[in-house]
């Protein structure tokens, strides 16, 4: 009879489009998944990934806790990492006066939602035997000032800042805290910026520079220097270097902060 392997598990956001997609294709080959967002996983493998439905902008509701808990006692042992990758870039513009209901939403779903799950995970992280991850999408906007882009700044700011703080505490042998800026990468989120209006976002011009000169990255190939960072052998001094750091993929070796 053949035996059931039991691979190293993960815990991901951000799953159905862009970057966290790509990435997913990548590691859903050595892991399982605990996809945890409001819409459907297309890539999920019914018999060893679990989908936790919830909408990341809605920090503070705690109804999905039962089921990412039970996802973790169905894997003892075996949880390796949780990678964030949701990401939301509105508010876009000046700011304004009704500026800050959409504020609160990027807030939740890039910086609180990812200090909420780590929270929940941290334990079986640590009991993790070999290194396991924390791991979320930094940004060039976490450490420079876009003024059309004051919620999306703020709330990267934050999270690295949260990430800062909670490598402190661990060992990064044991789970290592890793922020990785993918740099500029064509996808859902940064479309819009390219081709936004440069009188209304003076602010973006930088976006709209960069498409011109065919300077944004591909998401697969991006996901691909990603993975290879956060798993392979090969990167294992890089990962102790990075952690508590921030780490630009365009600048291998280096780390900032
Ligand atoms: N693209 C870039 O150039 C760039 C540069 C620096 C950093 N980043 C960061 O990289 C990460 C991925 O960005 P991307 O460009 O791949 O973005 P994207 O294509 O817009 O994808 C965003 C992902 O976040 C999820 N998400 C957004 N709001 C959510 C909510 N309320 N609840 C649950 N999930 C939600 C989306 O799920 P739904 O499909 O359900 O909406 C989607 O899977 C983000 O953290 C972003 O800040 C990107």
């Amino acid at each position: 009879m053949m035996m059931a392997v039991s691979r190293p598990r993960l815990v991901v956001t951000g799953y159905s489009r862009g970057l966290g997609f790509e990435l997913v294709k990548l590691l859903q080959k050595e892991h399982d998944l605990t996809f945890v967002g409001r819409s459907e996983p297309p890539l999920r493998n019914d018999f060893a990934d679990h989908w936790v439905k919830w909408d990341l902008s809605r920090v503070e509701d705690n109804s999905v806790r039962s089921s990412l808990l039970s996802s973790l006692q169905q894997s003892p042992g075996r949880i390796r990492g949780v990678l964030h990758s949701a990401g939301l870039v509105d508010p876009v513009g000046e700011w304004a006066e009704d500026s800050l209901a959409g504020a609160d939403a990027a807030m939740a779903v890039n910086t609180l939602c990812f200090g909420k799950l780590v929270g929940w995970w941290l334990p079986s992280l640590q009991a993790f035997s070999g290194q396991s991850l924390v791991f979320h999408f930094s940004s060039g906007a976490a450490v420079n000032a876009y003024s059309d882009l004051a919620a999306y700044c703020t709330s990267k700011a934050a999270v690295l800042m949260f990430s800062r703080c909670l490598a402190q505490g661990l060992a990064a042998e044991n789970v290592a805290v890793l922020s990785v800026a993918p740099g500029t990468v064509d996808t859902d989120m940064t479309r819009p910026l390219a081709h936004s209006d440069p009188e209304r976002l003076p602010g973006l011009q930088k976006f709209r520079d960069l498409k011109k000169e065919g300077g944004y990255a591909n998401a697969g190939d991006v996901a691909l220097q990603i993975a290879d960072f956060l798993f392979s052998e090969e990167q294992t001094d890089m990962r102790l270097k990075a952690h508590g750091k921030l780490y630009d993929v365009r600048k291998p070796g280096e780390v900032s902060q």
